[in-house]
C-alpha cells in the first residue's frame, strides 16, 4: 500500500519564541522538522513524506529534509496556509495530485519531534488492518476539570475515560479527503473525521511524542537528548 506522511511545518512556534520558526529551531543541532521526519522514515512504512513548510522557508526546508527521502520515495515540500488545517489541506491536496496510489495517509506534527516510530509503526498497521482512522493516545494523569465562561467547575469527567492525542494520525486516504473537503478546522484531524461519523480507533502513544510548545517542552527535549534517546 502507498503510505504518505503529510508533515504540518508552517507555524510560526509564538509560544516558543525562538524567533524561527519551530520547524527549524535546533535541538541538539538538529532542527525538530528533520527529527520528526527522520522518525517517520525510520518506521520504514511511509514511501513519501509532504511537508508544509512556512512559505518563506520552502527553499531551506527543501534542502534540510532532501536527504531523508526513503528508499524509492521523496520529500515534496509545499508552502503551507495560515492555520494547521489549511496546511493539512495543502499537503494532502499535493500528495494525492502528485502520488497517485496513496492509500493511506498520516498526519504527523514537526513540533512531535521525538516521536518513536515504533509508534508510527503501531499507527499504519492499525490503518492496513483495515481501521478507517488511527490515533496514538496515552492516559490522562492529572484530574481534568471542565468550566464555565467565569473558570467555575461545571464539571469532571471521569478520568479513566479519558486520552491524551497525539501523532501522527493515520488515515484511509478517502476518508481523510472527505473530512477535510469540509474546509472546517480543528486542532487534530481526527477530530474532522469524527464529524463525518466514521469510527476512530486508538493505539498506544509514547511519551517521548510530546509536542514541542513552549521553552519548558524544549528544555525537556533537550533532556531526552541527555538521556540517550532521539
Ligand atoms: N502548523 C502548520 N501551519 C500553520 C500552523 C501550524 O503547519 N499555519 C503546524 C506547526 O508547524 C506544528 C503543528 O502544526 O508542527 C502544531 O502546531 P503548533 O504546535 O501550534 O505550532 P506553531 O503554530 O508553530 O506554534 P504557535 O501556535 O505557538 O505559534
Ligand atoms: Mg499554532
Amino acid at each position: 500500500m502507498g503510505v504518505v506522511a503529510l508533515v504540518p511545518a508552517a507555524g510560526r512556534g509564538e509560544r516558543l519564541g525562538y524567533g524561527l520558526p519551530k520547524a527549524l529551531v535546533p535541538v541538539g543541532g538538529v532542527p525538530l522538522l528533520v527529527r520528526a521526519v527522520r522518525g517517520l522514515v525510520d518506521s520504514g512504512r511511509v514511501q513519501h513524506v509532504v511537508i508544509a513548510a512556512p512559505p518563506s522557508d520552502v527553499d531551506i526546508v527543501s534542502t534540510v529534509t532532501a536527504p531523508l527521502a526513503p528508499a524509492g520515495g521523496a520529500v515534496l515540500v509545499v508552502p503551507g496556509g495560515a492555520e494547521r488545517s489549511d496546511s493539512v489541506r495543502i499537503a494532502l491536496a499535493h500528495a494525492l495530485g502528485e502520488l497517485p496510489g496513496t492509500t493511506v495517509v498520516l498526519v504527523h506534527d514537526a513540533a512531535r519531534a521525538f516521536t518513536p516510530p515504533e509508534v508510527v509503526k503501531a499507527v499504519v498497521d492499525a490503518v492496513e488492518a483495515g481501521c478507517p482512522a488511527v490515533i496514538p493516545v496515552l492516559p490522562v494523569v492529572d484530574t481534568v476539570k471542565e468550566v464555565d465562561a467565569a473558570g467555575v467547575v461545571v464539571a469532571t469527567p471521569d478520568r479513566a475515560a479519558l486520552r491524551v492525542v497525539q501523532t501522527p494520525q493515520g488515515f484511509d486516504a478517502r476518508v481523510l479527503s472527505r473530512a477535510h473537503a469540509s474546509g472546517l478546522h480543528a486542532t487534530d484531524d481526527a477530530g474532522l473525521v469524527e464529524r463525518l461519523g466514521v469510527p476512530v480507533a486508538t493505539v498506544p502513544g509514547h511519551p517521548d511524542a510530546m509536542k514541542i510548545t513552549t521553552p519548558f517542552d524544549l528544555a525537556v527535549a533537550e533532556a531526552l537528548l541527555v538521556g540517550g534517546r532521539g
